[in-house]
Order: structure tokens, then C-alpha cells, then sequence
């Protein structure tokens, strides 16, 4: 099977073993509960680097009270075979303790772009996000480490705090994996009953006509107001935002002209759906 790392010393002791044999390190870190989204990045992974390790860490500092932190899905022995099975190379699935030993202190937080879109909704997630990815990059010390554009803004975090800190480590972002109707593949995609996973693709579809319809030289908050009631119209329960930010910073954009993607989040029964799309 997939060798299994459980400590920061194994890991390290792995990652060196391989660079002394000139061996380029590729790194996914995820949650497990594994699915094509995350083997789009295995595989991207594969194809550019000898050898690949992906992490399975349910990272309690990046939920919230009341999110799902106690009930995320967990079976290792599932996500292991699937990862053997796409040829990772070793699996990092480390112990709460071992990643937050007692009298743990530190924190990561990036200014600014943390604190908007579902940074405004889910205080403090970016700050667990940016700490627990800080830390696995410093603990592992990939050439590249691979995250997926269906999480826009996490993936823009990674970037600016690589280049904060000085970290050697190349971020690639890879396309987001869809369903044939255009439904962004996630585990939360399971919350949903029929009728709903028929409305679901609409989030998409409205990303999609936003982005031309800015292109084309429409108002960006006259397109926010309009994509707002046509996912209403089609069933959703609630909006949390649906707009045209900077590419990079996510920062309001005035100048039409720079780098755009348009970002949405809406609720549907008990799912809360996110995507991204550029323009
Ligand atoms: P997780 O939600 O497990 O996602 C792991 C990686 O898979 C992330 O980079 C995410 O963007 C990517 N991913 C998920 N669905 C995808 C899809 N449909 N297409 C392409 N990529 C997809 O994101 C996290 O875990 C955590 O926040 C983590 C970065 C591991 C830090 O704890």
C-alpha cells in the first residue's frame, strides 16, 4: 500500500531521502474525502514531479463553531486505496497533536484579502487555513504544492503568504473539476436532494454570463443585483455574495481593464455552494 507518514520527523526524513536522490517533490494538501477535484491535482502533481505526497488533515482551526468540523467525513483506509491507486507515492496523515502540540501559540493571518468575501462569513477560517498551510509547506518542503481554483480565494491566500515569508515553494493552481452540467465537484454536493442538484448548476452558468457580460463593458454592482435574483428566482435559499473582484488581491475593482474573476456563494437546503469563474 501507500507508505502512511505519520510525524513531521517522517516526513522530513522522506522528503530528504528522495531530494538526495535528485527527486523532485510534489505536495497536495487536502482534508481526505477524496474525489476527482482532488485527483485533478494528484494528477497534475504527477506529471510534473518524481514523486508525490498528499496530506489528509482535518485542520480544526479553520472551522467555525457550528460548522462541521466534528462530523467531516473521515475514512482513511478508503482515501489510501485511491491514492495508491493513482500512484501518490506516500500519504502525510499527521494527528491533531502533532500539528498543534500543547502550548501552541502562533498564528498566520493575511491582511486584507482574508477578511473579504468568505473571509467576512467565516471569521477567522483564512487565519486556520493560512497557519495549517504554512506550517505543512515548512514541514514538508515541496518543490510545488498543488491547490484547486474551485477554492479562488484560499488559492490567491496561499500565494501572497508564499511570498510574504520567503517560503521556496512553487503554488500551481489547477482548473476546477465540474460535473457535465457545470456543478464544481465538492463533498458538500452530497447535501443535496434532487430537485435541488437540478438548480445547482445555475451558480455556474450565472458566474458565466457575469463574467461576459462585464467583459462586455456592463456595470459590475449592476450585475451583482441581477445575478443575486436570477439564483434566487431559481431556488436558492440565500446569497452571501455573488461579484466581480481583482483577480489577485480580490480587492472592489474600478479599472475594467485589470485582471477580473467573478466569485459567488449561495445557500441551497443544507449546502452552502461556492464557485469561481475568470473573466
Ligand atoms: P479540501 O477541501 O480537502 O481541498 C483540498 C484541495 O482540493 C484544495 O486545494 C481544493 O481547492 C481542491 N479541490 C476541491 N474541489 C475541487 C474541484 N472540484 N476542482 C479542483 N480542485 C478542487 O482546501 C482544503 O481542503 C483545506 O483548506 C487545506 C488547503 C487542505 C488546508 O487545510
Amino acid at each position: 500500500g501507500v507508505t502512511v507518514l505519520r510525524s513531521v520527523n517522517d516526513l522530513r526524513q522522506t522528503v530528504m531521502t528522495w531530494r538526495h536522490g535528485g527527486l523532485s517533490i510534489g505536495f497536495v494538501p487536502t482534508m481526505g474525502a477524496l474525489h476527482e477535484g482532488h485527483m485533478a491535482l494528484v494528477r497534475t502533481a504527477r506529471e510534473t514531479c518524481d514523486r508525490v505526497i498528499v496530506s489528509i488533515f482535518v485542520n480544526p482551526t479553520q472551522f467555525g463553531v457550528g460548522e462541521d468540523y466534528a462530523t467531516y467525513p473521515r475514512d482513511e483506509a478508503r482515501d489510501s486505496a485511491l491514492l495508491e491507486a493513482h500512484g501518490v507515492h506516500a500519504l502525510y496523515a499527521p494527528a491533531v497533536e502533532e500539528i498543534y502540540p500543547s502550548g501552541f501559540a502562533s498564528e498566520v493571518s493575511v491582511k486584507g484579502i482574508s477578511e473579504v468575501l468568505d473571509g467576512e462569513l467565516r471569521h477567522g477560517h483564512f487565519d486556520g487555513v493560512a497557519t495549517v498551510v504554512t506550517k505543512l509547506l515548512l514541514q514538508g518542503f515541496p518543490d510545488r504544492a498543488f491547490f484547486g481554483e474551485k477554492d479562488y480565494q484560499q488559492l490567491q491566500i496561499i500565494r501572497r503568504l508564499v511570498t510574504d515569508l520567503n517560503i521556496p515553494v512553487s503554488i500551481e493552481g489547477v482548473a476546477t473539476v465540474r460535473e457535465a452540467d457545470g456543478l464544481a465537484l465538492s463533498s458538500r454536493n452530497a447535501y443535496l436532494n434532487a430537485d435541488q442538484r437540478k438548480i445547482a448548476p445555475t451558480l455556474h452558468r450565472t458566474l458565466q454570463t457575469m463574467a461576459q457580460r462585464f467583459a462586455d463593458g456592463e456595470d459590475s454592482k449592476a450585475l451583482s443585483t441581477w445575478a443575486r435574483s436570477v439564483l434566487l428566482d431559481a431556488g436558492f435559499d440565500a446569497v452571501d455574495y455573488i461579484e466581480v473582484r481583482d483577480a489577485k488581491t480580490l480587492s472592489m475593482i474600478e479599472d475594467p481593464r485589470r485582471a477580473a474573476r467573478v466569485l459567488g456563494a449561495a445557500h441551497l437546503g443544507r449546502a452552502r455552494l461556492i464557485d469561481n469563474v475568470p473573466v
